[in-house]
């Protein structure tokens, strides 16, 4: 049986991608190419690889780059999020399919949320706009205990999100789907409870995965929910936010900043209003990209599993969509 690696990757990081997983999985056969033939047959190709593949290791494929494996067992997202993925009709239904849970990626995002939320504690983003117009104007101190910082999502992300701003002495609230449970962070659950969420939001994060329930939700009128001069810190996902309604909440003074590491396109647009909006800063998708070096033996892992029987870990609720 063989393996397929099914991504968007530069050849530079496949190449580094496939020394990574034949290192950690010196057994087995990877394939990087599915047949030309396949793209034109419904029916399945009869391309011996194809019929071989029985796990898909996955980063933002084409749709359709699974359809016609009729030996599919595991689908292993390399990404975190899987929104695309989900969005695929050719996604084989009855294939377990599990995502990528890394806590390097969890640390990573733990960093950014920090620097964003203390970039904006300390006016350092209003810093960098002075030094640009080579103005000298140090801002009054502000103390990290009176922020009151909300996260959205308590999943991996948000739970160490959650836990680093508390030790850098955050006031934390968090919002999830179900009752949750995080030492020192105020914890609360379900759209009801949204409100009361957002109204003690100085800064709000991000960190919901992408679904029909979450789709949109930072919108006009949960920006009007939050307290005045409120900022918005999107790590998740562009679609979100309704992008027209965050502009103009930032244009009317309502919030002060937006820090944005995704977007509704990819890469943004030259032409968005978010390049050179002097409240927003613009990140490059990076806030916690998957990373080669653990990914890859975490990915192993599950194939190991699946081999030797053994339960997969990080399976995704295909109901849920996370
Ligand atoms: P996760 O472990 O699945 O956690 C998702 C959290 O969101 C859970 O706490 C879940 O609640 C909550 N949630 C889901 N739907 C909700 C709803 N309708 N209302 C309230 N809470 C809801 O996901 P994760 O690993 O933390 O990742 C979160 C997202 O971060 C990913 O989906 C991806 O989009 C994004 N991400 C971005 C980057 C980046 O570099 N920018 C990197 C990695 C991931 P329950 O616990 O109650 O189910
Ligand atoms: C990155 O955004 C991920 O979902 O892993």
């Amino acid at each position: 049986m063989s393996i397929l690696l099914a991504t968007h990757f530069g050849r530079a990081e496949l190449a580094q991608w496939q020394a990574l997983l034949q290192a950690a999985l010196p057994d087995e056969i990877f394939v990087t190419q599915r047949s030309a033939a396949h793209d034109n047959d419904d029916n399945n190709s009869d391309n011996n690889s194809d019929i071989d593949i029985d796990i898909a290791l996955v980063a933002n494929p084409p749709a359709g780059a699974l359809h016609g494996l009729p030996k599919l067992q595991l689908i292993q997202s390399l990404w975190a999020g899987v929104e695309t993925l989900l969005a695929d009709a050719t996604l084989p239904a009855d294939v377990p399919l599990a995502r990528m849970v890394d806590p390097a990626m969890n640390a990573a995002m733990a960093e950014t949320a920090l620097w964003a939320v203390l970039s904006l504690q300390r006016g350092f983003f209003d810093c960098a706009a002075q030094q640009i117009a080579r103005r000298w104007q140090p801002l009054p101190p502000v103390r990290a205990n009176e922020i009151c910082v909300v996260v959205l999502g308590l999943g991996q992300m948000g739970r160490a999100v959650a836990l680093r701003l508390l030790q850098a002495g955050y006031r934390v609230v968090g919002w999830s789907a179900r009752e949750a449970e995080v030492p020192g962070v105020q914890c609360l659950h379900g759209e009801a409870a949204l409100p009361a969420v957002l109204a003690q939001a100085q800064v709000l994060i991000n960190l919901l995965p992408l679904t029909a329930a979450t789709h949109g939700l930072l919108e006009a009128r949960a920006f009007a929910q939050m307290p005045a001069g409120a900022s918005v810190v999107n790590l998740a996902r562009g679609a979100h936010v309704v992008d027209a309604d965050l502009l103009a909440a930032l244009d009317s003074g309502r919030l002060k900043r937006a820090v944005l590491d995704v977007f509704q396109t990819e890469p943004l647009p030259p032409a968005h209003a978010f390049w050179s909006h002097r409240q927003v800063t613009v990140l490059p998708h990076m806030a916690a990209p998957t990373d080669p070096r653990s990914a890859a033996l975490i990915a192993a892992r599950n194939v190991r599993a699946l081999r030797s029987g053994q339960p997969l870990q990080h399976l995704v609720n295909r109901t849920r969509g996370y």
